[in-house]
């Protein structure tokens, strides 16, 4: 029943996506996106090779046999476009069919990606920048909002304003980016004319997700108020759960710390080393501002199901309204 311009361009039941995380979208956590008819990234940069990461899509071939994707993120501390490239040619030579490309202009990888065939769908944070985008040929914008979870941009606009404009200006499907957990902002999402939504926060929660339960706990208790914006002095502001880290991340940016002095706090693998034990005060973590919907750890597929049995019910309320 919600057959969308991207369900249609991707071959998936549900124009619900699973926007690729750093560390926690490898094949085991993908795949049940993908098998509970909505579609997930697996993210390059959690490999330290390219020949990992052909290793990981591979597995993914083992675990569905519905379409899925690959996630590359162009984030200045991650490195130079040649390992983005890199990373385009195994995904090219292992026959993936969708590309999310984020962090910076896709240009470099497109005659990679589109001499393959391959859909490209470009995450970013403003309306500029996604007409940017439609004109180097991507084939799918998906636009974050202000309250998402990670990489937000600088420019500081909600959702609510970007979706409708960004669906008036560009001919190329747009998808909702962040904010959503229900199907309230769901259907809300479709009513403002996107295509899809993308979800990190609301899948970073599930049983599936491979971060220490301890994790998923945090995030449960975690309210709409208690997220926080990291970096925004060295002009790449992540939003984050506000812990111990956060505020010494702060702390540094308050007092006008150098760059590598920020950088240190934050970087170099932590993100994985709490994942992995379960201390929630000794990285950043991602998440956005709709963790405070979030109060329990569903299955990935409960969390698909949900959001769409939901939508329907407040389809009925909307023709009720109408009527
Ligand atoms: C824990 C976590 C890690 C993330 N890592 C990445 C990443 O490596 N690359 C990327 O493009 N986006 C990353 N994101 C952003 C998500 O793909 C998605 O755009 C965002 O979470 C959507 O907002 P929401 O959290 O409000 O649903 C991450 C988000 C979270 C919560």
């Amino acid at each position: 029943m919600f057959n969308t311009k991207i369900t249609e361009m991707l071959g998936i039941k549900y124009p619900i996506l699973c926007g690729g995380m750093q560390w926690i979208s490898r094949a085991e956590f993908v795949a049940p996106v993908c098998n509970a008819g909505g579609i997930g990234f697996i993210t390059a940069e959690s490999f330290e090779t390219p020949e990992d990461l052909r290793t990981e899509i591979k597995k993914m071939h083992d675990l569905t046999d519905k379409p899925f994707g690959v996630n590359i993120s162009m984030v200045p501390e991650f490195g130079l476009p040649e390992r983005s490239l890199q990373f385009c040619d195994v995904a090219v030579e292992e026959g993936v069919k969708v590309v999310e490309t984020a962090g910076r202009s896709p240009k470099p990888l497109m005659p990679t990606l589109k001499g393959a065939g391959i859909k490209v769908i470009h995450k970013m944070t403003s309306v500029r920048h996604a007409e940017s985008a439609q004109k180097l040929g991507v084939d799918a914008v998906t636009l974050i909002g202000y309250g998402s979870g990670g990489h937000i941009g600088m420019d500081n606009v909600a959702s609510f304003i970007m979706i409708p404009m960004a669906v008036s200006r560009l001919d190329i499907p747009v998808i909702a980016g962040g904010g959503v957990a229900d199907g309230k902002g769901f259907l809300g999402a479709l009513a403002m004319g996107a295509e899809a939504v993308l979800m990190g926060t609301a899948f970073f929660a599930t049983q599936e997700c491979p971060a220490h339960n301890a994790i998923k706990e945090r995030l449960v208790q975690t309210r709409e108020t208690e997220t926080c914006l990291l970096l925004n002095s060295i002009h790449n502001p992540i939003r984050c759960v506000k812990n111990k880290l956060a505020d010494e991340c702060l702390a540094l940016e308050e007092k006008n710390a150098s760059f590598e002095e920020i950088i240190t706090a934050v970087a170099g693998g932590k993100g994985k080393l709490a994942y992995d034990s379960g201390d929630t005060d000794i990285s950043p973590i991602a998440c956005g501002q709709i963790v405070g919907a979030i109060d329990e750890i569903k299955s990935v597929k409960q969390v698909i199901d949900d959001i769409v049995n939901e939508a329907e019910d407040m389809m009925k309320r909307l023709n009720g309204i109408t009527a």
